[in-house]
């Protein structure tokens, strides 16, 4: 049974910060990974270093045709998904006055229709076998309005979020569950680069635990998401945000 070796997850937006610490972490625990990103080229140094486990995908979540054929392509050469991570996204810190159309359509492209094409392809294959695990990275924004992200980046989250608990009803009487994570403020590119250091200052001083997450963090909770510990957890969202929101 795929649950218990063998198994083949997928990762998407595998090449970012939080990306390759999930994959690292399925590795680290006996999974072959499906490492996801824009360009295969960008997981190479990864995938050589992790070797045959990791399958390197170029691949835009955001292009329907283009997910079907590569999913199309990874099952009939590799078997079965069990676990699907939608953790591709792009960050965009624009509040709705200043979001064009066209960066609203980009963000919601990636953020949320790609969730959604990634999804439909291995959701049918994960209820065949009874067992799967879809886990989608949503945001702390989609709790708070977005304290630094912008509208269209929010949005896309919110719509994750309920993508979220629409998979997950239909799934759950299969053995699949599908979830997602409220993370806030995790040490990547998208708080190192993207945010100010006043805005960085500001948000270590609002954060009770008093630091930012960590990549690798974010990689555990997915694990035991995907495990077989979490099969009575589905249509949850989980928090990790160093305890910025309580709810
Ligand atoms: N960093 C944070 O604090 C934080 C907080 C909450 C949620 N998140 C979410 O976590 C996820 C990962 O964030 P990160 O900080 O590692 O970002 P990152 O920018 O380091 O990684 C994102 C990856 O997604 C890939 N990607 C972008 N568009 C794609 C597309 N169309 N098709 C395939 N791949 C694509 C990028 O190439 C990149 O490698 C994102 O969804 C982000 O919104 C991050």
């Amino acid at each position: 049974m795929l649950r218990d070796e063998n198994r083949l997850a997928v990762v998407t937006g595998a090449a970012g910060t939080l990306g390759e610490a999930i994959v690292r972490h399925f590795v680290a625990n006996d999974y072959r990974v499906a490492a996801v990103d824009l360009k295969a080229e960008a997981m190479e140094p990864l995938a050589s270093e992790l070797g045959s486990k990791v399958i390197a995908i170029g691949l835009d979540v955001s292009d329907a045709e283009a997910v079907a054929k590569a999913a199309a392509k990874l099952k009939a050469e590799h078997g079965p998904v069990s676990v699907l991570v939608n953790n591709a996204g792009i960050l965009s810190n624009n509040k709705a006055v200043e979001t064009s159309p066209q960066e609203w359509r980009k963000v919601m492209a990636v953020n949320l229709d790609g969730a959604f094409y990634m999804a439909r392809e291995f959701l049918a294959g994960m209820k065949e076998c009874g067992w799967g695990r879809i886990v989608n990275i949503c945001s702390l924004g989609i709790k708070t309005g977005g304290l630094t992200a912008g509208t269209a980046y929010v949005s896309s989250k919110g719509g994750l979020g309920v993508l979220t608990f629409s998979l997950a009803r239909e799934s759950a009487g299969f053995g699949v569950t599908v979830n997602g994570l409220a993370p806030g403020y995790v040490l990547t590119p998208m708080v190192t680069e993207q945010l100010t250091e006043e805005q960085r200052q500001a948000l270590l001083r609002e954060i009770p635990v008093g630091r930012f997450c960590a990549a690798e963090e974010v990689a555990h909770l997915v694990g035991y998401l995907a495990s077989e510990h979490a099969g009575f957890i589905t249509g949850e969202i989980i928090d990790i945000n160093g305890g910025l929101h309580m709810d």
